[in-house]
């Protein structure tokens, strides 16, 4: 251990009876406002330890798998660095054509057989349910990392917190999603997210890529004040944050419906033209032209400083499942 770890003043130590030790996180339904508080507590002193000391031995010891099933940079390079930062080691399985899998192993016996090697599982699959799933069968903690277009519970905490260290808070705020909002796993967690809090949220999307009715019901119930409109400059003037996503080739049945929609939207300067001086402009990456690169030195353009912030996230939920935290 090092010896910033021996301060008193951290959260940080072997607690086995703490609340997360051994959960596996699928959905955002698992969270209420007071576990979001603890999450980013943990988070913001990660991001003070890693400035301070860069890496240091939490987790020394400690294996994680990285299993994707699905493409991936910045989800399992951040899960990667966050488990090194904090002392611990990886097993990257990323090309699952060269694991078992592409012997027509099952899922659960490939988790059955990785947890043997490891404390933790990360699993990206393109089924919706497949983490939930694999959970039923694993002794070790399972994080969800993207299950189809169903959810992606990390990358809303990371969106959240992000929001929470750009904007000082979340009620208030209005919140416009554009893009793909019917397939964005990213959109599907993260509004049921905000929905715990006091905001107003506009989705912003071409008709056959609306938010589907059953996340707008659940906002709805919430008492969320929900706003759907097909062209930005209705939304734009009134919006603190502008999440911006990708439309998803891979999620389309037939390829002439993607070509029909893919440029909809493409946000410039000129987009912004009425938005708030304090506006930030959010996205999940990967970008594929909806945002232009015009852009990225405004200092509203939040999209690279939420990379970065998704790794303190990452590491404080590595160590809570792991009993650290
Ligand atoms: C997102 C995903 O995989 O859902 N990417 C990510 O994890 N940052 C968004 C996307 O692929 O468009």
């Amino acid at each position: 251990m090092t010896k910033a770890l021996s301060n008193p003043h951290l959260p940080f130590g072997d607690q086995r009876s703490a609340p997360w030790y051994g959960k596996s996180i699928l959905t955002v339904k698992q969270f209420s406002q007071d576990d979001l508080k603890y999450i980013f507590g943990v988070a913001h002193e990660m991001r003070e330890m890693v400035e301070r000391v860069g890496t240091f031995d939490l987790l020394k010891g400690k294996i994680l798998v990285n299993l994707f099933y699905e493409p991936s940079t910045r989800t399992s390079a951040s899960f990667t660095a966050a488990m090194e930062r904090l002392g611990g080691s990886v097993i990257p399985i990323n090309e699952v054509k060269y694991s078992s899998v592409a012997k027509g192993e099952s899922l659960p016996d490939t988790i059955r057989s990785l947890e043997c090697y490891s404390d933790v599982i990360v699993l990206r699959h393109p089924e919706v349910g497949a983490s939930a799933l694999a959970a039923q069968y694993a002794r070790k903690p399972i994080i969800n990392a993207g299950d189809g277009i169903g959810e992606h519970p990390t990358q809303a905490l990371l969106d959240l917190f992000t929001i929470i260290e750009e904007k000082g808070n979340v009620d208030g705020l209005t919140i416009t999603m554009l893009g793909d909002l019917k397939n964005g796993r990213t959109v599907h967690s993260l509004s049921r997210l905000l929905s715990l809090y006091d905001v107003k949220l506009n989705f912003v999307s071409p008709e056959i890529l609306r938010l589907p009715g059953e996340i707008i019901s659940e906002l709805e119930d919430k008492g969320i004040p929900v706003q759907e409109y097909a062209l930005l400059d209705k939304a734009i003037s009134e919006s603190d944050v502008l999440y911006v996503t990708r439309v998803q080739k891979e999620r389309f049945e037939d390829p002439q419906d993607y070509e029909n929609v893919k440029g909809t939207y493409i946000i410039n300067s000129q987009s912004l033209a009425s938005a708030r001086e304090d506006l930030i402009l959010m996205h999940p990456l990967p970008r594929v032209g909806e945002i232009s690169m015009e852009l990225d030195d405004d200092p509203r353009a939040a999209y690279f400083r939420q990379m970065e912030y998704g790794m303190y996230v990452r590491m404080a939920l590595l160590a809570m499942v792991l009993g650290k935290a």
